[in-house]
């Protein structure tokens, strides 16, 4: 096994963070790179100015470092090409090429390869015409979700109680164009809890993650507009190990084959967001990459060594993976305003106080104050032996930093304590 790994982490939220915080638990690596980073990451890595979707610096800087394996964080970066332009160089990345993370970017692939492959989700079709969308929306029942297909960062669907709300929808995606030049896939709406379950993939190869429950509303008791999640925990108690197998087999495994099937095999984190209907577990969305808050809550649970997984995956190896019985629970601190707009740059105080991992999301270093850069700032997690422990952690801790512009849920894992 070689030693002395040089990884560049492209990112720079609270996902790449905790990316980081695992490969620095790795005896292989001894020095890693964050692109573009934050201040926290700067604790854990060395932060290099270059934005996530700016492939020529990137692949510039992973040759002229010696760099041995890239990670890619984020899904622009994914759906920019950077990991062909990497991979087309002869260099190392981990993550999916932009054609296999269309999964993700395109709501409709994703639709057509579950139909195809016999992946449980909900009944769907897809439109770029609003009058046609319309009449489909009043042949099915109530409520009607309606999705944006593309990247619109957590925020491009809309769950309809009435008729006329799934009217407004299609109106500010099809014909407003909201978030660009518009097609809409439909579904039926699939009742039940939540979870995400994160898979390392390697063509036809799965290598589980631990499960975690993310909370993608903005305030307590599931109520105001979707975020891209306000806080998670893991493990999730409701996922019995038979859901759990149901879900490998019959969700990641046919969806990876799937996508090796069709010419695009997919290698990096797999995420399926999964519902837990009557029927069993089914898909609201997969993602091609980390999901973020997840990760945080994740990564630290594995016992053996990341880099070991991650270069299994990107040379199609097997790779057996442990897991601790501790669990985390963590807590996104968010500006006021997020999803909506917000104010940034106000000071965080007490950070140095605070005796729980610490996770930045959107911050920023101004001389030896650390400020507020981003809607989701900052997630605290507890750990303990349960949920209850984790929980009561993570919620001491935040009491400790100092902002007055932050708010977070004070509900994150209720349904599992
Ligand atoms: P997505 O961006 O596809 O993950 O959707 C965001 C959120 O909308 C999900 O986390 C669900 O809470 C909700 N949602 C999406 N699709 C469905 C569906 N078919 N049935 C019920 N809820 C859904
Ligand atoms: N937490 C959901 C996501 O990463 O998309």
């Amino acid at each position: 096994m070689t030693m002395n790994k040089k990884v560049l982490v492209v990112g720079g939220g609270g996902r790449c963070h905790a990316i980081v915080k695992a490969l620095k638990r790795s005896p292989r690596v001894d020095k890693i790179y964050c692109a573009p980073g934050n201040a926290g990451i700067a604790e854990d890595a060395e932060c290099v100015a270059i934005g996530v979707e700016d492939v020529d610096a990137i692949v510039n800087f992973v040759r002229s470092n010696g760099i041995d394996m890239t990670v890619v964080g984020p899904e622009a970066a994914l759906a920019a090409g950077l990991v062909n332009a990497l991979e087309a160089e002869g260099l190392k990345a981990f993550g999916p090429t932009k054609e296999a993370a269309r999964i993700e970017s395109s709501k409709e692939f994703a639709k057509q390869i579950m139909a195809k492959y016999n992946v449980p989700t909900a009944a769907y079709e897809a439109f770029d015409d609003f009058d046609k969308a319309l009449e489909y929306v009043k042949s099915r029942p109530l409520p009607a979700v309606i999705k944006y297909d593309g990247l619109a960062a957590g925020k491009g669907v809309v769950v309809a109680m009435t008729y006329e709300e799934a009217e407004a929808a299609l109106r500010d995606m099809l014909l407003d164009e909201s978030f660009g030049k518009g097609r809409v896939v439909v579904e039926d709406f699939l009742d039940g809890p939540e979870f995400s379950f994160m898979c390392v993939v390697s063509g036809n190869k799965v290598y589980p993650l631990a499960m975690a429950q993310d909370h993608k509303r903005a305030y307590d008791g599931d109520k105001g507009p979707n975020t891209g999640g306000m806080g998670a925990y893991s493990p999730v108690p409701f996922v019995t190990d038979e859901i759990r197998e149901t879900a490998l087999k019959e969700i990641i495994q046919r969806a990876a084959d799937g996508l090796a099937a069709e010419g695009v095999p997919f290698k990096g984190v797999l995420y399926g967001g999964l519902i837990l209907t009557k029927e069993g577990p089914e898909v609201i969305e997969f993602n091609a990459r980390f999901g973020d808050p997840e990760t945080e809550v994740v990564l630290p649970r594995l016992e053996s060594d990341f880099y070991d997984l991650i270069e299994a995956a990107v040379e199609g190896r097997d790779c057996e993976t442990r897991w601790s019985d501790d669990a985390y629970l963590g807590v996104v601190l968010a500006s006021e305003g997020y999803p909506g707009s917000y104010k940034k740059g106000v000071e965080i105080k007490g950070l140095d106080k605070v005796n729980a991992e610490v996770y930045h999301m959107g911050t920023k270093r101004d001389g030896q104050k650390i400020l507020t850069a981003g809607g989701r700032v900052l997630m605290v997690v507890g750990k303990g032996k349960n949920l209850e422990e984790a929980n009561a952690a993570a919620k001491a801790e935040i009491e400790k930093i100092e902002c007055p512009s932050l708010f977070h849920r004070t509900d994150i894992g209720k349904a599992s304590l």
